[in-house]
């Protein structure tokens, strides 16, 4: 199988992730939970994947990064414990459901909620994000690029809006975490959510959301913490203020030597490669009669996505026979993004996405570009 679904996970995972978990299997015990060495050693491998994941983003500390089991849980911690009826939020048509959703959650309590729109490249204008702002804005909630164009969000220019008019800054990393730079502090990023298993090479069922100092974020969840246990209340301070109940210990060391492998290869190498990828595959595909692109390919900053129709035909049709007759493995359909479908009026067609990873190459590449003509 030629794998090019990254954007939904990354399936080609660096042998010490899987050596990793192997380890933490055998010899980790409950993080927390008594003084026996398993239970240390669990504790002392969880918290060395905190420190890293906060030297990652620039975190003011450890303490401030809680683990999740991926980025739809961090959204709902963050989106559902940060507003309050009569707050108004903005955020965008490029949202995936992991954010519309907590969103439309949260205006069913009474949280006002403004919806900025694309062009027809599935780009946002700046200006009118900041004149949405009213006196009972609360945040801006974005993603930092669209899972379905690939199209990239100015995080710097966003955050300088968010802190000009003192409103929190949310960012949704799913599809970019591990591939581009995310330095929260330089950026004004107040809360960060990312899961694990996508460009961060980490196993499924791990992601985790930064909070800035200073930052309070009513818990989704209550339950065991380890301390304070006569407490009727779950712990306040962060990080377990987030984190109720064990947590994915075995996961979390993957995701720590998935961190180590990034930081050994260098980002801005892995990055370099997959948009060569993606500019390579674009090149090939993007002149052949009735191939439709979306997104914008003038951009130099992108995730390593191209998303096309071929004709008329149904996206799962052209799906279904790369899988097939090629042993390609893309995403059609709808990519859980219905606001971005609409803007591009691919409601009905769908899309097949094609997402890239360091580990593909040129080869692979060149061999979709050719099975594209062929169909
Ligand atoms: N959110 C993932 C995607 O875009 C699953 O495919």
């Amino acid at each position: 199988m030629i794998y090019m679904d990254n954007a939904a996970t990354t399936l080609q995972k660096p042998e010490e992730v899987k050596q990793a978990i192997l380890y933490a299997l055998e010899h980790m015990g409950n993080a927390g939970r008594g003084g026996t060495e398993a239970a240390l050693d669990a504790s002392r491998s969880i918290y060395a994947v905190r420190e890293k994941l906060a030297d990652f983003f620039n975190a003011e500390r450890p303490t401030r990064i809680a683990f999740t089991a991926n980025s739809t849980e961090s959204l709902n911690i963050a989106l559902k414990g940060l507003f309050q009826p009569g707050d108004h939020v903005i955020t965008t048509v490029l949202e995936h459901n992991s954010v519309l959703r907590p969103l439309y959650w949260c205006q069913e309590q009474g949280v006002e909620l403004t919806i900025l729109n694309c062009d027809e490249k599935g780009n946002l204008s700046y200006e009118e994000m900041e004149n949405a702002v009213r006196d009972n804005t609360k945040a801006i909630v974005c993603t930092h690029a669209s899972n379905l164009t690939g199209n990239m969000i100015d995080l710097k220019r966003v955050g300088q809006i968010a802190s000009k008019k003192h409103i929190l800054f949310v960012v949704d990393a799913s599809q970019t975490a591990g591939v581009y730079p995310i330095d929260v502090q330089e950026l004004g990023v107040d809360v960060l959510c990312f899961t694990g298993h996508k460009g961060l090479l980490g196993p499924q069922g791990t992601g985790g959301l930064y909070v800035r100092e200073g930052v309070e974020i009513r818990p989704l969840l209550c339950g065991g913490s380890g301390v304070d246990t006569y407490n009727m209340h779950h712990p306040s301070q962060m990080p377990t203020a987030l984190e109720a109940g064990t947590l994915n210990g075995h996961g979390i060391a993957g995701l720590g030597a998935a961190i180590d492998y990034l930081n050994r290869i260098g980002i801005d190498v892995i990055r370099e490669k997959e948009l060569h990828l993606m500019r390579r595959f674009y090149d090939g595909i993007s002149q052949i009669p009735d191939v439709k692109v979306y997104g914008d390919f003038t951009a130099e900053e992108r995730a390593p996505i191209v998303t096309f129709n071929l004709g008329d035909y149904d996206s799962s049709e052209v799906s279904d026979e790369l899988n097939e007759v090629y042993g390609i493995a893309t995403r059609p359909g709808a990519h859980c993004a219905p606001l971005m479908h609409k803007a591009l009026g691919t409601v009905e067609q769908g899309a097949v996405r094609f997402s890239f990873s360091h580990y593909n190459t040129e080869e692979e590449v060149d061999f979709a570009i050719r099975a594209i003509k062929e169909l």
